[in-house]
């Protein structure tokens, strides 16, 4: 039964969440006389915002309705992209949180944005024979829409494809298709997605003929016998007819054809009787029986082989009706022995999470982002991706079947901010167990297995992200079950209930079946342990983990080293692909990457949308090279690491017969030339001079025989670094603040003339700081004859000092560098995360990370020498005098980036501050809301710790 008109009450009805829209089917293409009847509706369309329901123009999609106050906007994309409405992020809260008390399913109609949109358009001549339909691949959140004045439906869920038959109300020319898309529904409950929120039509609108019989949908449920050769194929498919009574005739042919394009099977299926699809009014289930091909290759991320397999359907008098084209992996997935198994192997996932976005567009993304994309996991080892928290586009999965990314498909669900509400429990969580919402969230599940049920590159489905546990979540998991039994299921949310069971929260045990797999996140790797250790009926992944906001990523290794320790310990996600940050102008008139609350929109959860391994922009983050590595096979990981270690060795060799070299130049040089000041003391040898100051606590000049200055001030010692990302997630500030005084007010209370002679100088300042009352910190300076100044700085631990987040010396330079190298790591190492890093000689313009928020950056751990240089040429270089050390060499101080909320705040720098560290602290990376950096990478305050490096000044 079609109905005939909107009605403005469905928005708060969750039981109704699609009118007269068609059943969901396969995401397959198809040719009729060798071309594909589709005919794409995208460009210019146009549009009118109305800030509420009440305001919208409501008889717009009348075909004589005045639209001269309409102007125009671009079709896919965001309306909030494109000029009207309020850019939000924010994270579990939703939007209104403050603004508006709502309770499921309510929303405000006075908050509710209606875009009302306008398209005139010709049939393609190709689409005016046959059926006519008209597909939205995404509309954000709600829409209804009318050809030439007569309503075609209403559908919700944003993120699976919405279609409505046109057949009878398209005219060849002169069409008017007009689509009302609402901000917010009920199922604006069921969307609370840790990401910005949009609305509008964000992907791709196209209309397409069926001829009068149609495949309307096709499962070729590929798969791989346990003999790990034989392919078997056993496509059932779902026909429709423009006349319902001829429906029972169908033939339809089936070719295979291999990778190389060698045809492996060629044939009329022998389809059994068709019946009538319950699901499906109008349309006809066949099923062919099982075709079983030798000597496939079997579908994996190793050897992506992808068989074409074509199916044309004949009419009863032969004639070619249409050509499906598909593509088929045979591989085989399943539970077994405890393991999650591919074709017969345990599977690891070296996985990542990715949100669609493009920092221009938002969601609104286009095959150049995602091949993009495609290209970086393989460039970095990444074999999987979970495609939080919705499912993506078509092309994605076609990308993840060719490349051979395996893929967790994520119903379109989160309902975070129904649960985890602070004092209240998860006793009102949606869907929970409430019957008004179980046929909705099901028909998100449907819709994305239907679509996506032929990709191989999808492993497991998934029920959504973060939305608690209750009945209605573990009917979606036997839906899946029950409609594809081929597949496991994922859900993460049990865990999160069993834990909130804990305050007395709803739990039922059975709800633990809703997930084959037991699936956590960022859970610390020493409970992932305790688990595994547990003798555990289900294996175990992270669907999120490492959770890379800002300057993070440390710690990897604990996680790998688990997936190798235990079989059942089978990998995880990282949290996540690329940061969330849009293009925008700043109140200065500047082009910067905004993030959460930089658009005005209150509330927001500001950076916390910035966590991914590439930049907004696509570009890698530094640490990528640490995720490379780790997932990297543990074989070729062990040639880096040796090939590191020589390379290392023979670099420390070299510099050690330099050093040897200078101390045999030190004993044949003339004396050094001694002025002894008032305020000062002048050291002079053939080609150097050194100013050391009294009053300012250090050398205050350091010139080479080019005459160029160093320094801009003496010397200090470096007690901070700016908080990162992870420090402020689980208060390091706070707990070891002092430090933060240390660094802006440590005074040089004492200097000591060690030696003072022809044959070498050493004076030694102390450093002490009243809000660290026990603190003592040293910068001893050598000059010997032959030009070295070696420095010194030390730190003296004591009783009950707060863990440091660095130690070591900064030095100024007078003007900026213009190139640093080094010899040691290549890219950005931290303590916990270095074992990426290339050993070698490296060179880069001094400059912060791209991290939004400005934090500290640019460490470079295991040091033996680094260099700045000037383009005329001149250049000062610290060497390692002992152990290797680390370094950054930034155009800012910590204090600088710890006061900035984006780089674009820090201006123009005239100086380069080289800091040289004896201890930093590691970034840490299991999450950002309050784990610390694992144990073994804290810089202890009761430790001492010491550098020394020598600056060759000839
Ligand atoms: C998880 C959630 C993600 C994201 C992340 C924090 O709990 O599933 O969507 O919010 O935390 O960045």
């Amino acid at each position: 039964m079609t109905i005939p008109q909107f009605d403005l009450s469905w928005l708060s009805d969750p039981t109704v969440f699609a009118v007269n829209r068609l059943p969901a089917h396969s995401d397959h293409r198809f040719l009729v006389a060798g071309q594909e009847p589709r005919q794409s509706l995208d460009g210019r369309w146009r549009f009118h915002y109305s800030p509420s329901l009440a305001a919208r123009p409501a008889e717009f999609w009348q075909p004589d309705a005045d639209l001269s106050a309409f102007r125009s906007i671009r079709v896919p994309g965001h309306i909030e992209t494109q000029g009207c409405g309020q850019i939000q992020y924010i994270n579990t809260l939703y939007p209104w949180d403050g603004h508006r008390a709502l309770t499921p399913p309510h929303f405000s109609p006075e908050d509710c944005a209606v875009g009302s949109y306008v398209l005139d358009f010709d049939l393609d001549p190709a689409l005016r024979t046959g059926r006519v339909c008209l597909s939205f691949q995404g509309v954000e959140r709600a829409f209804s829409c009318w050809c030439n004045g007569r309503f075609l439906g209403y559908s919700e869920d944003s993120f699976t494809p919405a279609e409505f038959d046109l057949t009878g109300c398209v005219r060849p020319t002169g069409n008017r298709l007009c689509v009302e898309v609402y901000q917010h529904c009920s199922a604006s409950w069921l969307e609370d997605q840790d990401f910005f929120r949009f609305f509008g039509i964000f992907r791709p609108v196209f209309l397409y003929a069926k001829p009068d019989t149609h495949l309307e949908d096709v499962w070729l449920q590929a798969g791989l016998d346990r003999d790990g050769r034989t392919g078997t194929l056993a496509p059932r498919l779902k026909t429709s007819c423009a006349d319902p009574a001829c429906g029972e005739e169908c033939t339809v042919r089936c070719t295979v054809t291999a990778p190389g394009g060698a045809v492996v099977h060629a044939g009329e299926l022998a389809l059994q009787p068709a019946a009538p699809d319950p699901a499906c009014p109008g349309w006809m289930v066949w099923q062919a029986p099982e075709l079983r091909l030798p000597d496939i290759r079997p579908w994996s991320h190793e050897d992506p082989a992808l068989y074409d397999v074509s199916l044309t359907l004949l009419g009863a008098d032969g004639r070619l009706i249409e050509t499906c084209l598909c593509q088929a992996g045979f591989r085989r997935i399943e539970m077994a022995d405890g393991l999650l198994q591919l074709n017969g192997g345990r599977l690891l996932f070296n996985g990542v999470n990715r949100h669609e976005w493009n920092p221009e567009t938002g969601r609104a993304i286009g095959r150049a982002d995602m091949v993009r994309a495609i290209e970086t996991f393989r460039r970095n080892n990444i074999n999987a991706v979970r495609t939080c928290h919705y499912p993506n586009q078509s092309l994605w999965y076609e990308l993840c079947d060719q490349n051979g990314i395996y893929v967790i498909d994520e119903t379109n669900m989160e309902t975070h901010g129904t649960w985890a509400r602070p004092g209240e429990g998860a006793a009102g969580a949606v869907p929970g167990s409430r019957p008004e919402w179980l046929a909705c969230v099901l028909d998100r599940a449907r819709s994305m297995l239907e679509r996506d049920k032929n990709h191989p590159s999808v492993l497991l489905w998934s029920c959504g992200n973060e939305s608690y546990a209750g009945d209605d979540i573990l009917a979606m998991s036997r839906l899946f079950h029950e409609l594809d039994p081929t597949r496991p299921v994922h859900y993460e949310g049990i865990f999160q209930a069993r834990r909130e069971a804990a305050n007395g929260a709803p739990y039922d045990p059975a709800w633990e079946a809703t997930s084959d797999l037991e699936s956590q996140m960022y859970t610390d790797p020493r409970d992932i342990r305790a688990y595994l250790e547990s003798t555990p009926e289900k294996p175990i992944i992270q669907c999120e983990y490492m959770h890379d906001m800002g300057n993070s990523l440390g710690g990897m290794e604990s996680y790998i080293a688990l997936t190798e320790e235990f079989p059942q310990c089978q990998g995880g996600f990282i949290w996540d692909y690329m940061d969330q940050a849009l293009w925008h102008t700043d109140p200065l008139g500047r082009r910067t990457l905004g993030y959460g609350g930089d658009f005005g929109e209150r509330p927001t959860d500001y950076a916390f949308c910035a966590n991914g391994i590439v930049f907004a922009d696509g570009t890698e983050k530094p640490a990528m090279q640490e995720v490379r590595y780790w997932y990297d096979r543990p074989d070729r990981r062990a040639r880096f690491d040796a090939d590191n270690a020589a390379a290392r060795i023979r670099s420390a060799n070299a510099l050690a017969a330099e050093a040897e070299a200078r101390a045999r130049a030190d004993a044949a040089a003339p004396d050094l030339q001694i002025v002894q000041g008032d305020g000062n003391l002048g050291v002079r040898g053939p080609g150097f001079a050194v100013l050391f100051s009294y009053t300012e606590g250090g050398p205050v000049s350091l010139r080479r025989a080019d005459g160029q200055e160093w320094l801009y001030r003496a010397p200090r010692p470096v007690f901070w670094r700016a908080a990162t990302e992870n420090d402020k997630g689980c208060g390091f500030p706070l707990r070891s603040g002092a430090w933060l005084a240390a660094e802006a007010t440590a005074r040089c209370t004492s200097h000591q003339l060690e030696e003072c002679g022809p044959r070498g100088v050493t004076i030694a300042y102390t450093f002490t700081c009243p809000a660290v009352p026990g603190m003592a910190a040293t910068l001893r300076y050598t000059v010997t004859p032959g030009g070295v100044l070696r420095l010194q700085a030390s730190y003296q631990g004591a009783p009950g000092l707060p863990e440091l987040p660095c130690f070591g010396v900064r030095l100024t330079t007078a003007a900026p560098a213009d190139q640093v190298a080094w010899t040691g790591l290549s890219g950005e190492t931290y303590p916990d995360r270095w074992k990426g890093g290339q050993f070698g000689h490296w060179q880069e313009a001094p400059h912060l990370a791209g991290y939004l928020v400005p934090q500290d950056c640019g460490c470079h751990v295991q040091t033996q020498a680094v260099t700045l240089r000037r383009t005329d040429g001149t250049e000062l270089t610290a060497c390692m005098a002992g152990d290797a050390f680390a370094f950054s060499a930034l155009p800012h101080t910590a204090l600088e980036l710890e006061a900035a909320d984006h780089k674009e705040d820090l201006g123009p720098a005239p100086h380069t501050h080289l800091c040289l560290y004896a201890a930093m602290r590691g970034v840490g990376g299991i999450n950002t809301w309050g784990a610390d950096v694992e144990p073994a990478y804290h810089v202890s305050g009761e430790a001492d710790h010491s550098l020394t490096v020598d600056l060759p000044l000839r």
